[in-house]
């Protein structure tokens, strides 16, 4: 049935105006002022902000890291993303079998989400080694499958060499597509990591010490360098933590190269001091890179409002305090690094961002959505209000005032590292191409109703 959304304030990452929403098969059909009711269902949007829906370019569903799989799946994961304003999600894959091609996690993801997903979804490509086989098998990827993102990991265990990284900037300029980058020097990390244990320095606060900003900034700019090298190809820092790396990037971008950041609200928002909390609660935070200092927060919230940094994501990767995180009780090198936060990302930026007066409502909308849908190749489809555009919808009450708490979120996993914070403005109703998903925070959707959306970069508008 079509809808239309009456006396809302309609946010884009331009313009804020008071305007209704017809909404017809999934689609916006029309925008206007005092539009007629005819036979649309109506939703009473009076008092409140109408937002293009919530994109996260960076979960990780599914995930196994060996040790413990990530306790949400594309059900459950994205039932919490819809609760919390998200609409669309772009899944980094995990690893597969040692040697396999770039197909096999293509259609092992698939089969995670074909059915299961509750909002839209697309992949990012994982590499875990380089070779001819995989440079080739790119171009149908990118082309047919319509995943044109890819990450290269500088640690862990698939970490890529710099000939490996070189290739793959240099392919995937060629062919129109995007290197993301997980930017840690791996060998600083596992001298700190292997000294810390030696002496016998094995509680959380020695996962922050064993990756110190010096680490991801020298990935960083070593990345940012590969990239001039290989002709100014395109390049997509994830999970930026830290003031130093953040330079390198303003540093790049304002010598003319494609340079796009991404950071999350955990560094935004928390600091490395929560690794000391009693109780060994400190492995709630352990995610790599880590939970920073105050100062790299405050720097974070500039490179936003500066547009050196382009996109707010969650890094989503769920692990229980109470088993999963125990693993690492006496040795912090075997707790599985990761942490919630597909659920609290939208809220927490309009409550920690807009409400306390750090970025305006249309840079909200910028980092949230209307960015990541640009360089990801999900635009003008996604990430704005236009006749035209999936109706993929939020509507926030800016004076809705919430406690975060594990027990009203619905992410699946037994703890969020935003406990009791609390917040000033939430979404009250998210649309997925025009279906009501959730309304006041409770799931309303329908299993299997997320949709994969192939996707083109080719030229991204930013
Ligand atoms: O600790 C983290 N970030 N885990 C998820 C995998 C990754 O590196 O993005
Ligand atoms: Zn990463
Ligand atoms: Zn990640």
């Amino acid at each position: 049935m079509s809808k239309i959304i009456k006396n809302g304030k309609i946010v884009t990452a331009s313009d804020i105006y008071n305007a209704d929403i017809i909404i017809d098969e999934g689609v916006i059909k029309e925008i206007g002022i005092d539009l007629p009711l005819n036979n649309h269902e109506v939703i009473d949007a009076m008092g409140k902000y109408v937002v293009p829906g919530g994109i996260d370019a960076h979960t990780h569903l599914n995930l196994d890291v060996g040790i413990a799989v990530a306790k949400d799946n594309f059900y459950t994961g994205t039932v919490a993303a819809a609760c919390g304003g998200t609409t669309t999600i772009v899944d980094h894959m995990g690893f597969g079998p040692k040697g396999c091609n770039l197909k096999h996690q293509t259609a092992v993801y698939h089969g995670y989400a074909d059915g299961k997903a509750v909002i839209d979804y697309s992949f990012h490509g994982v590499l875990q080694h380089v070779n001819e086989e995989i440079l080739n098998e790119m171009e149908e990827i990118i082309n047919n499958e319509g995943i044109p993102s890819f990450k290269a990991y500088l640690t862990y265990d698939y970490k890529l060499s710099d000939m490996e990284v070189l290739n793959v900037l240099i392919r995937l300029k060629e062919l129109g597509g995007l290197t993301t980058v997980h930017p840690e020097n791996d060998a600083a990390v596992n001298y700190l990591r292997s000294y810390y244990s030696k002496n016998g320095m094995l509680t959380p606060i020695y996962h922050a010490l064993s990756r110190p900003a010096e680490c991801e900034a020298e990935a960083i700019n070593k990345m940012i360098n590969l990239a001039a090298i290989a002709g100014n190809a395109p390049l997509y820092i994830v999970h930026l933590s830290c003031e130093l790396g953040l330079d390198y990037i303003k540093m790049a971008s304002e010598r003319g190269q494609k340079v796009y950041a991404e950071t999350c609200p955990q560094y935004l928002l928390l600091d490395d001091e929560r690794y000391n909390e009693s109780n060994n609660e400190g492995l709630k935070y352990i995610m790599s890179p880590p939970l920073r200092k105050k100062q790299d927060q405050e720097k974070l919230w500039k490179g936003i409002r500066d547009g050196f940094i382009q996109v707010v994501a969650t890094d989503h990767c769920p692990f229980d305090f109470n088993g999963d995180k125990q693993l690492g009780k006496d040795d912090f090198t075997k707790c599985p690094n990761g942490a919630p936060g597909i659920e609290t990302r939208v809220p927490l930026l309009f409550s920690e961002g807009v409400s306390k007066g750090r970025i305006s409502i249309n840079k909200f909308v910028e980092v949230i959505s209307t960015n990541p849908a640009k360089i990801f190749g999900l635009y003008p489809r996604k990430g704005t209000i236009a006749v035209g555009a999936d109706a993929d919808l939020v509507i926030i009450d800016p004076d809705k005032e919430v406690i975060l708490s594990k027990n009203i979120l619905h992410e699946n996993v037994d703890y969020t590292p935003y406990e009791g914070m609390k917040l000033k403005g939430y979404p009250v109703m998210t649309l997925v191409r025009g279906k009501v998903a959730a309304k006041d925070n409770k799931f309303v959707g329908e299993i299997g109703y997320g949709k994969f959306i192939k996707r083109c970069i080719d030229k991204c508008p930013l």
